[in-house]
C-alpha cells in the first residue's frame, strides 16, 4: 500500500503538486478511490492539522474553472480519462457480454467505488435490492457523468426491478441533503466538487421534496448513506460476494448486454466500444 500511496502521489506532482491542482481535478483524484490516503499523506508531510487548514471553493470559483480544463466536468471517465496521457486500446469484450465482464472489462474508474459501497450495505445489513443498487449506483459514470443518477436508472431498468432503479435515479438528487435521522450529512467531496456556497437546481430541489415523500425514499437515502463512507483504500472487494444477489435481482439477457435489442442496449454497446467513432 506504502508504494501505492507514493506512486499516485508522484503521478500528481507529490503533495506539492496536489495543493496547486484546481478543485476539479482534485476531486476526480479523490473519487478514485484514493480519498484517505492521498488526505493522510498530505497531512503527514504538512504535520498541521488538515481539516482546519481546509479552504473550499465558492461555485464562482468552481466556474471560473471551467475554462482551464479540455474537457467537460461532465464526461465519462472511460470517454475522457482524467490521467492527461493517450488512451489505451481497452480489452476485447465476449460475444454475449454479462454485467460481470463489463465490471471485469469496463468499469475500470467505478468499479471500487461501487464495490465498496455494495460491501458497506451488505455489513450494514441492508436488503439484496439496495445492495444490488449500491453495486451499480455509480457505474454510468464510465460514459456521462452530468445526471448520473437519472442516466444510471435509464442504463439499467430492464434489468431490475422498479424499487431499485428508483434507488439509483434518486440517489443523486438525495446525496444534497442531509438526514440526520439516518446519520447523513452533506458530503465534504460536494463542497469541493460544486462550492461552498452551491445551491441546487430547482430541479434537484423539486426532485428531492417528492422522495423524501415517497414511499420508496429510504431506497435511494440507503444508497447515498452507504455511498459516502465507500472511499476505503484499505478495503479491496471483488465482485464475488455479489454474484448470487446479481444472480437473483438481475435479469442478464442471454444475448449479452449490447445484443439483446433492448431500449437501452446502445448505452451497452457505447460502454463496450467507445473508439466507435460513429
Ligand atoms: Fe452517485
Ligand atoms: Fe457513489
Amino acid at each position: 500500500m506504502e508504494t501505492d500511496r507514493k506512486a499516485f502521489l508522484d503521478s500528481l506532482g507529490g503533495a506539492e503538486g496536489v495543493r496547486r491542482m484546481d478543485s476539479e481535478a482534485r476531486a476526480d483524484a479523490l473519487e478514485h478511490q484514493m480519498l484517505a490516503e492521498l488526505n493522510s499523506a498530505i497531512q503527514a508531510k504538512e504535520g498541521g492539522d488538515r481539516k482546519a487548514a481546509r479552504k473550499y471553493p465558492t461555485a464562482a470559483e468552481v466556474e471560473a474553472q471551467i475554462e482551464t480544463r479540455p474537457y467537460r466536468a461532465g464526461a465519462g471517465f472511460l470517454i475522457v480519462p482524467r490521467t492527461g496521457e493517450n488512451v489505451k486500446r481497452l480489452p476485447p469484450m465476449p460475444a454475449n457480454p454479462t454485467l460481470v465482464d463489463f465490471f471485469k472489462l469496463r468499469f475500470m474508474d467505478t468499479a471500487n467505488h461501487v464495490l465498496q459501497s455494495a460491501n458497506l450495505a451488505m455489513k450494514n445489513g441492508m436488503s439484496e435490492e439496495i445492495i444490488l443498487a449500491c453495486l451499480l449506483h455509480d457505474v454510468v459514470q464510465e460514459i456521462i457523468r452530468t445526471d448520473h443518477g437519472w442516466w444510471g436508472a435509464q442504463l439499467f431498468e430492464p434489468y431490475v426491478s422498479e424499487k431499485v432503479a428508483f434507488a439509483i435515479r434518486y440517489h443523486q438528487a438525495l446525496r444534497y441533503y442531509a438526514d440526520p435521522s439516518v446519520g447523513y450529512e452533506y458530503p465534504d467531496l460536494y463542497r469541493e466538487l460544486f462550492g461552498a456556497d452551491y445551491v441546487p437546481p430547482a430541479y434537484i430541489e423539486a426532485t428531492y421534496q417528492m422522495v423524501r415523500k415517497h414511499k420508496w425514499y429510504m431506497e435511494p437515502r440507503m444508497v447515498a448513506v452507504n455511498d459516502l463512507y465507500a472511499f476505503d483504500p484499505n478495503v479491496v472487494v471483488t465482485i464475488d460476494p455479489f454474484l448470487d444477489i446479481i444472480g437473483r435481482h438481475f435479469k442478464q439477457p442471454k444475448e449479452g448486454l449490447g445484443n439483446d435489442g433492448s431500449p437501452v442496449a446502445h448505452m451497452w454497446r457505447t460502454i463496450s466500444r467507445p473508439d466507435q467513432p460513429l
